[in-house]
């Protein structure tokens, strides 16, 4: 008898039976667009603000206003990127990435060279690394956006 093993919990994993029944409220509730400005809105703004305020302390943000929520990894990915790169100019940078990366990462790559920024693209090995200790995903020039993994 086969026994299913599921490997890819870095790209989607089931949620923790608490984490459901915390969302529960708010998808039956209080279930107001945030950003609205009647006060049906307003129990939905405070429970995020403060849900920003408990994840800033928890990853040790200067301020809770750093942490920004999305709908999910390739926005993610494509507003970090591009809002970077174009906050430090085309010639403000180098961004250096793996071959390997997710294509939400290597369309938005393609997408800033297109447009004039520098991009390399580093091979890696039969193990997903490069071999050294190096950016999977770094603008060196002016440190744009580094995330360095080890090798
Ligand atoms: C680096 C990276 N970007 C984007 C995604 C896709 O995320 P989403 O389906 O939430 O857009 C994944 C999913 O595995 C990912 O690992």
């Amino acid at each position: 008898m086969s026994k299913f093993i599921y490997m890819d919990n870095a790209a989607t994993t089931a949620v923790r039976q608490e984490v459901v029944d915390a969302m529960v409220p708010y998808f039956t509730e209080s279930y107001a667009n945030p950003s609205s400005v009647y006060s049906f809105a307003q129990k939905t703004k405070n429970d995020m603000e403060e849900a920003r305020e408990t994840i800033a302390s928890i990853l040790g943000a200067a301020k809770p206003n750093e942490i920004y929520f999305t709908g999910g990894g390739s926005e993610s990915d494509n507003w970090a990127l591009k809002c970077t790169a174009e906050a430090y100019g085309v010639h403000g940078g180098h961004i250096i990435t793996t071959k390997i990366e997710h294509h939400a990462i290597l369309h938005t790559c393609k997408y800033l060279q297109n447009r004039g920024y520098d991009v390399t693209y580093l091979d890696v090995d039969e193990n997903g690394s490069v071999g050294y200790s190096v950016a999977f995903t770094v603008v060196v020039t002016g440190s744009l956006h580094s995330e360095w993994s080890h090798a």
